[in-house]
């Protein structure tokens, strides 16, 4: 990866973040969240998070670029999250890279996101394949199987509801604040002694997830409780159900991962995604440390940045793709 210099941009989500790569190597990682301004509303509201993708993107660019000392002219490419994400939110940070792509005369790569989300991981080490990708997230829950770079075959994934997803409308029904999954690992790191009780382990065929079920019937006993209890969980079931509902949802993640991992052999394990942030889950994954070896992305790596995605476009560029040229694809009616 020599004499590249990539300025990436991130705006799927809630996130509007731009990182510059040059050799390899991060130079910069800015990042402007919207979090406190979705918080009101409970979750993310779409027209909002354009809306300040649209005020702040310019922002991060030169933030990026300033910090890493890099001119525009430095630049060899321009990679962006090209998707799946909010299609407005995502517009903003696409438009950005075109012009920047445009006005330099260099390549625009567009980038998975949950590509993304794995590559993070290459901030802690390098990939060894065969290798199980675990994707854990709001919107996505797979298990992948990665025998190169760029080549990943989703081998399980949920039949329902994504385990992020799933995480938050449970905190949502026991109180907690959005976003759930990060409140429900703040209390139960918090309170250690706390017991879980046992929750049923889905029936799902090979490795494919499940986590509706096991969420509706966490909501159905939590309405009974509070229905009884005058509305309200003590603050002492309130943390029983964290507890409960994180060892259920990481443990089956975790059990069909190395499932697959044993019948794949593979060599290597890796998560990558949101909910890769999670406490439990990086301490159950990191036990299988003597059969595999295992790779957990950076903490500061685990939630959406553009870092991840210059990574991706690293391996994108050197497999050459998205070496062509970048010219705007527009029919010119004066021309
Ligand atoms: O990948 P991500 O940032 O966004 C998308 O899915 O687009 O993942 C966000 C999800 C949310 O559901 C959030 O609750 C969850 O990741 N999450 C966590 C933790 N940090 C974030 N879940 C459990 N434990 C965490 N520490």
């Amino acid at each position: 990866f020599t004499m590249l210099c990539i300025l990436a941009l991130e705006s799927s989500c809630d996130e509007t973040a731009a990182a510059v790569l040059k050799d390899g190597e991060m130079k910069s990682n800015i990042i402007s969240t919207q979090i406190k301004e979705h918080q009101k509303f409970g979750g993310v509201y779409p027209e909002l998070a354009s809306r300040l993708h649209l005020q702040n993107v310019a922002s991060v660019i030169f933030m990026a670029l300033d910090k890493a000392g890099i001119k525009p002219e430095e630049l060899t490419h321009v990679a962006v999250t090209a998707g799946p994400g909010l299609p407005g939110a995502l517009q903003v940070g696409v438009i950005a890279a075109k012009t920047v792509a445009a006005y330099l005369g260099i390549p625009l790569i567009g980038v998975h996101h949950l590509a993304g989300h794995l590559y993070a991981n290459e901030y802690a080490g390098d990939f060894h394949f065969p290798m199980i990708a675990c994707l854990a997230s709001g919107g996505n829950s797979e298990i992948i199987l990665m025998k190169d770079h760029l080549d990943f075959e989703i081998v399980g994934q949920t039949l329902d509801d994504a385990i992020g997803e799933a995480f938050d409308k449970v905190a949502r029904e026991i109180g907690l604040p959005y976003p759930g999954g990060v409140a429900i690992d703040k209390l139960c790191k918090a309170h250690p002694e706390v017991k879980p009780f046992k929750l049923p382990f889905p029936r799902v065929p090979g490795y494919n997830l499940s986590y509706s079920g096991l969420k509706s019937a966490i909501i159905r006993k939590v309405e009974q409780e509070k229905a009884q209890n005058g509305g309200k969980l003590s603050d002492e079931r309130v943390i029983e159900y964290a507890k409960s509902v994180e060892v259920a949802f990481v443990n089956q993640f975790v059990r069909k991962a190395f499932k697959a991992a044993e019948d794949f052999h593979a060599k290597m394990v890796i998560i990558g995604g949101g909910v890769s942030a999670n406490s439990y889950l990086r301490s159950e994954v990191l036990k299988h440390k003597d059969e595999y070896e295992v790779l957990i992305p950076p903490m500061w790596c685990t939630t959406d940045n553009a870092s991840m995605i210059a990574k991706a476009a690293d391996h994108i560029i050197d497999a050459g793709y998205g070496i062509k040229r970048y010219y705007p694809n527009i029919e010119v009616i004066n021309n």
